[in-house]
């Protein structure tokens, strides 16, 4: 069995800089006609320099991975509080797609993220008016298991005060989550490839699996269960974007291990797999790219990748320009590869 995919977008990925970014841009750029480029560097991207800046070393990275084949980044700032000046400007840079909001400390590289709500409004309020998305990590400060389903009042009540603000529910992990989509005609949501895939039992049920874990983190069956029914009956309000977040091996083989799981690399084929076993590969071109283009207005480079359920072996690791990272289901046969990306 083969299918084909026009044009695949992972609406949330991270790059990082450097050495990670020239590792691990191509692998992306090999598979996707472009991705949402998350802020959350050292120090995160929060103005319009250090955006043009980092969209240009995107660019660079990934130049050249596919002949003729341009790779399209969709730049994102960290929130803070933005003038108008300064939100009416990034808004006329190339490459920009929009806000990405963290609570302060919530995640990976989020320091520097929001502490107080009030002080947001006028930023919120002008991003409504300008047709600047707002992309939220929405998690409390809570008992782990809780922290999502403890923001959404959070979601509700921006839905409700900004209802022209277009806000995307990043990496939704909650049955809870999905209900609210459908409450609110502003929300939307993006879902992992892990989250469909995975329940907290994957990640410390048995032994503890450094390279599973993530924020949030997965939760329950039932969780699991409401995301995979979203993705694969094709609920229009929900895009795949992987959240692959490259640690080095050092910094997830250890004891404070860092959060985030690697993907990229074998997203696509394992999509293919997981709607293909559900008897949904129909609904998986809406899922990886029509949703976004819709919700988005987003024209994407032209662009096919060719699946086939032909098992490939999964790498024990990646590695380049001094850095090793590892994917999940490292060393493991996925039943699905890429067979040609043009
Ligand atoms: C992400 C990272 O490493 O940047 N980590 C993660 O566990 N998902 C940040 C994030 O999206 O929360
Ligand atoms: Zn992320």
């Amino acid at each position: 069995m083969e299918i084909t995919l026009k044009a695949p977008l992972d609406m949330h990925l991270h790059l990082r800089d450097g050495d990670m970014l020239r590792l691990t841009a191509p692998l992306s750029a090999a598979h996707f006609a472009g991705a949402v480029v998350m802020p959350n560097l050292v120090p995160p991207v929060k103005d319009l320099a250090s955006l043009s800046s980092y969209a240009e070393r995107v660019q660079i990275a990934t130049d050249g991975v596919t002949k003729n084949h341009e790779f399209a980044c969709y730049m994102t700032l960290f929130f803070r509080a933005y003038s108008a000046t300064e939100l009416e400007t990034v808004r006329a840079q190339r490459n920009f797609f929009g806000i990405k909001l963290y609570p302060a400390g919530i995640t990976t590289n989020s320091a520097e993220g929001l502490v107080d709500w009030t002080a947001a409004e006028p930023t919120l309020k002008c991003m409504e008016e300008l047709g600047i998305p707002l992309l939220v990590h929405g998690e409390s400060h809570g008992f782990v298991m809780d922290r999502e389903s403890e923001f959404l009042p959070i979601y509700r009540r921006l839905a409700e005060s900004y209802p022209k603000l277009s806000i995307c529910m990043e990496h939704i992990t909650t049955a809870g989550a999905v209900k609210l989509l459908g409450e609110y005609e502003n929300l939307c949501a993006t879902i992992t490839l892990h989250h469909l895939l995975l329940t907290l039992d994957d990640v410390i049920g048995g032994s503890m699996h450094p390279h599973l874990f993530c924020k949030p983190i997965a939760k329950r069956a039932e969780d699991r269960d409401a995301l995979l029914e979203a993705a694969l009956r094709g609920n229009p309000r929900v895009m795949f974007g992987s959240d692959s977040a490259p640690h080095p091996r050092h910094a997830k083989e250890c004891c404070g291990c860092a959060a985030g799981v690697f993907t990229a690399p074998i997203a696509l084929p394992c999509l293919a797999t997981l709607f293909a076993r559900h008897g949904a590969l129909d609904h998986l071109q809406e899922f990886v790219s029509g949703n976004a283009c819709r919700r988005y207005g987003l024209t994407p480079p032209a662009r096919e990748v060719v699946l086939r359920d032909e098992p490939m072996c999964v790498p024990a690791s990646y590695r380049g320009y001094g850095q090793t990272v590892v994917p999940m289901y490292a060393g493991e046969e996925i039943p699905w590869r890429v067979v040609k990306n043009w």
